[in-house]
């Protein structure tokens, strides 16, 4: 965990369940059909629907659920599914024995180091095991873009400037690189979805579950200040990305996607 990573809200993050099991849905297609896999692991699994999802597809494999926040797990412990639930660091996740799937649906890009980081998980599969990767570009984006420049100026700037920035992924090229140096094989995409998100501060609602969180807990004891860094934001969104004429406003996500095989 970087300290970059933000303490999650599950009641928050999970309002856009839809627009965010999308892109884990179009990675799940992706996985090789035949594969039957004896050992799982999701990593950042959150609140547990993945992990769910591959012990229903794979029901003779043992399945773990590894995640840093306590909060996130609890809500994934009351999912009826037999999964080892995890309370533990990707950083220095370390399986007891070589693992058929690995499954990391939007976490792996709070890690720094990606070189050494997919090496090192490509390195704990099994012969023919697979890694399945889908991590949001967030940082090319208009939205955290926006969070950037609205942070560094205005009365908040000086308690946010220790706010530690998410960093951009490497270059696409560089994850074939890292991948085809230690995998049979590799497919590699890139998708940006538009998301139709609806009601009022869409995008800033968007946000609130993910990369404002670290900002909002710098603020935590200077409500006045938290309040009106939220309302700048959410202008500034407002004016990125105005409702379409039925209301929808559309945020174009980028993303990509990873499947390796030992
Ligand atoms: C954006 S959420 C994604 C959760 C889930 N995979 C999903 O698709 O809904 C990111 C998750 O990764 C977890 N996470 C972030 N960094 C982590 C790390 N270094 N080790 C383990 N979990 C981490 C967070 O606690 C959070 O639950």
């Amino acid at each position: 965990m970087t300290d970059a990573t933000p303490v999650w809200d599950p009641r928050q993050y999970r309002r856009f369940d839809d627009e965010r099991d999308r892109a884990a849905g179009d990675l799940l297609l992706r996985l090789p059909a035949g594969l039957d896999p004896e050992e799982v692991w999701d990593l950042g699994c959150g609140v547990g629907q993945h992990a769910a999802l591959l012990k229903r597809r794979y029901p003779a494999a043992v399945v773990h659920g590894l995640d840093t926040s306590a909060a996130m797990l609890a809500e994934a412990a009351q999912r009826k599914d037999i999964i080892d639930w995890v309370q533990g660091d990707i950083a220095g996740w370390c399986p007891a024995r070589p693992v058929d799937l690995i499954f990391s649906n939007a976490a792996l890009h709070w890690l720094p180091d990606h070189q050494g980081l997919l090496a090192r998980l490509v390195g704990s599969l099994a012969a023919g095991g697979v890694l399945a990767v889908q991590m949001p570009m967030a940082h090319e984006t208009r939205h955290h873009g926006l969070l950037r420049a609205v942070a560094s100026k205005g009365p908040w700037a000086e308690a946010l400037a220790a706010v530690p920035r998410m960093a951009a992924l490497l270059p696409t090229e560089t994850y074939y690189d890292v991948l085809a140096g230690e995998a049979e094989s590799v497919d590699i995409w890139a998708t940006t979805y538009l998301h139709a998100l609806t009601g009022p501060d869409a995008v800033l609602q968007w946000m609130k579950g993910t990369a404002l969180r670290p900002y909002l807990s710098a603020l935590d004891g200077n409500a006045p200040m938290q309040v009106a860094f939220v309302s700048a934001l959410g202008a500034a969104l407002c004016a990125a990305f105005p409702p379409r004429p039925d209301g929808v406003t559309l945020l174009p996500f980028p993303r990509l996607f990873l499947v390796a095989r030992r």
